[in-house]
């Protein structure tokens, strides 16, 4: 059975059923990928350039598997403080470790797996990032800014946590909707234009889902 992107469905924790899959730790994966790892691997591409996001990791697609893939394109990172572009990269069997354990970040984050809440989610700064890439090569690096944020946030995707579980009362919060006016309203004239454009794009990404 051939899987392309089309095959895959983002699921949400406020769908009845999808909670499971989105909370629980993700199967690790084996080397030489198997045909369905690849083919998986292949379809959630795809799928993040279809919906415009920064990362993707399979529980969202409804795959226990420890897999994620990441893409920063150069307007994403314009908009974000300490971020450099990153091209589409899949990560298996990733894990991190803090290497600012005192020194945590707020920063706004949405999540495709979570309709109803965003908020600013405190995360390290730099961490210690170890995963396999599809040749099943080991890397092991010390990354961090935004490109940590997103393999913090991606990671616990396969670790079976979502934002809502990061999100302390301390942390400003609230609808998806009132997180983006307010990400907006701290933005520069010329990073406006530049959200805009891009919270566009992702608006008629998302309808033709
Ligand atoms: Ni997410």
């Amino acid at each position: 059975m051939s899987l392309d992107a089309r095959a895959l469905n983002l699921v949400t924790i406020e769908q009845p059923g999808s909670e499971k899959m989105l909370r629980k730790k993700a199967d690790p994966v084996h080397f030489p990928l198997s045909k369905e790892d690849k083919d998986l691997i292949a379809a959630m591409k795809e799928k993040l350039l279809a919906i415009g996001g920064v990362g993707l990791a399979a529980p969202q697609v409804n795959y226990s598997r420890q897999i994620i893939v990441i893409y920063i394109a150069e307007n994403a990172a314009a908009l974000r403080d300490d971020a450099e572009p990153q091209p589409l990269h899949v990560l298996i069997n990733a894990r991190y470790t803090p290497l600012t354990k005192k020194h945590k970040i707020n920063d706004f984050e949405g999540c495709f797996s979570v309709k109803n809440k965003a908020g600013k989610v405190p995360r390290y700064e730099t961490i210690r990032l170890v995963y396999e890439d599809e040749n099943g090569q080991r890397h092991d690096k010390v990354v961090h800014g935004f490109y940590a944020r997103v393999v913090q946030h991606e990671i616990d995707h396969t670790e079976g946590l979502l934002i809502v579980d990061r999100l302390t009362a301390d942390c400003i919060q609230g609808t998806p909707e009132q997180m983006m006016e307010l990400r907006r309203s701290t933005l520069a004239p010329e990073k406006k234009a530049l959200y805009d454009q891009i919270v566009t794009a992702q608006q008629i990404a998302a309808s033709k889902e």
